[in-house]
């Protein structure tokens, strides 16, 4: 079976270290590989209007930012094909077939759109003309769980790289292959989740130590953020509360400078800007013993932190200057990533037998099956 991804990110801000060290550089990792026959990633902008109808434009701002996000990053639209989500219209058929397999119950227990509900502050008796609530929970909202395996399975993805906030949805999605196989027959490929490889890049804390870092919480490093943003982001970061003088024995547990550096640091680093320590191991030691400051491990972060992000900040500049080129790559990526996605809703629809104008046997029992009833 051909081995093939699909992923993507919803255009509601710019693409952060988070997203990242979560998916984004294991993507280019896969890319660059050559191990997948086929690699899609989707700018998921009909998701993220579902719980942001109200503000498109900010939508639309974002697609751009995520598409330059993507190119910086060092995903290559000659290896993968970078897509807009709404411009490919199979996907919403898909979507409504889907939904005669899912439950509002199961739709009900999904534990990312649980969160999602409090986070997003939609409740069911918002009373009116509270701003802090929003009234009730949109259905599109409420099932994008389906939208989601529409995506997955509409480019037969055997992949998905991605967060820990998106096992569900993928669990959600391989129930989905499993009752549709069993109901039509053998005709979807379950996917499999492609999570990070350790906890730190799981989920990589905000700079204020909160457990993730999300753009609400304003706590986010951005991958376009300049060499002096990521400076002065890192100077104030959260450490070890405790640890107050350079002698002070320090936690490196909850300490956000060394999670961003279990998250980005190589052996090569120390060799480079650290050379007194042999590794990471050796600098955490001496940290938990005491006697080392806070401020000489920020700085070794920055200088990490400035390797990774120099060169995808010397794309960024070049595609900036590049947008209607970038807005063809997309189109053309679309164009491709339709093609696939319609030939997956053609075998859905051959399997639920309702291509009636393509099933020859069908108008011929039909025709014969009349006429005997005549007889
Ligand atoms: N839910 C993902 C996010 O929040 C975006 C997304 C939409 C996605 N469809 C997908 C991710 C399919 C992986 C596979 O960013």
């Amino acid at each position: 079976m051909a081995k093939i991804i699909l992923t993507g990110d919803r255009p509601t801000g710019r693409l952060h270290l988070g997203h990242y060290v979560g998916s984004l550089r294991r993507r280019v990792e896969l890319q660059n590989s050559g191990e997948f026959d086929k690699i899609f990633i989707m700018i998921a902008d009909a998701q993220a209007l579902t719980d942001n109808a109200d503000n498109p434009e900010k939508v639309r701002q974002n697609v751009i930012e995520v598409a330059l996000d993507y190119l910086s990053a060092g995903l290559d639209p000659t290896k993968s094909t970078l897509f807009i989500q709404s411009q490919i219209p199979e996907l919403c058929e898909l979507a409504f077939y889907y939904m005669n397999l899912v439950t509002v119950q199961r739709l009900q227990r999904n534990p990312t759109v649980k969160a999602e509900i409090q986070l997003r502050g939609f409740s069911e008796n918002a009373a009116e003309g509270d701003t802090t609530q929003r009234q009730g929970i949109p259905v599109g909202f409420f099932t994008y769980p389906i939208s989601q395996a529409s995506d997955i399975t509409a480019f037969r993805a055997t992949t998905v790289p991605a967060g820990e906030d998106q096992e569900p949805m993928i669990e959600q999605t391989r129930e989905i292959v499993h009752k549709f196989n069993s109901t039509y027959g053998p005709t979807l490929v379950e996917p499999e989740i492609l999570l990070p490889d350790n906890a730190a890049c799981m989920r990589l804390p905000g700079t204020d130590g909160k457990t993730k870092m999300s753009k609400s919480l304003g706590n986010c490093i951005y991958l376009s953020d300049t060499a002096d943003e990521v400076k002065k982001k890192v100077m104030g970061m959260y450490t070890d509360p405790d640890h107050l003088r350079v002698e002070d024995p320090g936690k490196v547990e909850g300490n956000t400078v060394f999670t961003y550096l279990d998250a980005f640091c190589r052996p090569e680093h120390f060799e480079k800007y650290l050379p007194e320590y042999p590794s990471l191991d050796e600098l955490k030691a001496h940290y938990r013993r005491g006697g080392l400051g806070d401020v000489k491990v920020k700085r070794l972060l920055i200088a990490v932190l400035n390797e990774v992000l120099d060169p995808i900040r010397e794309r960024r500049r070049y595609y900036e200057t590049r947008i209607a080129e970038v807005y063809a790559m997309l189109e053309a990526g679309s164009r491709q990533a339709r093609e696939a996605a319609a030939a997956t809703l053609n075998d859905v629809r051959n399997a639920m037998k309702i291509n009636y104008f393509d099933d020859k046997e069908l108008i011929a029992a039909q025709t014969q099956a009349f006429a005997e009833k005549d007889e």
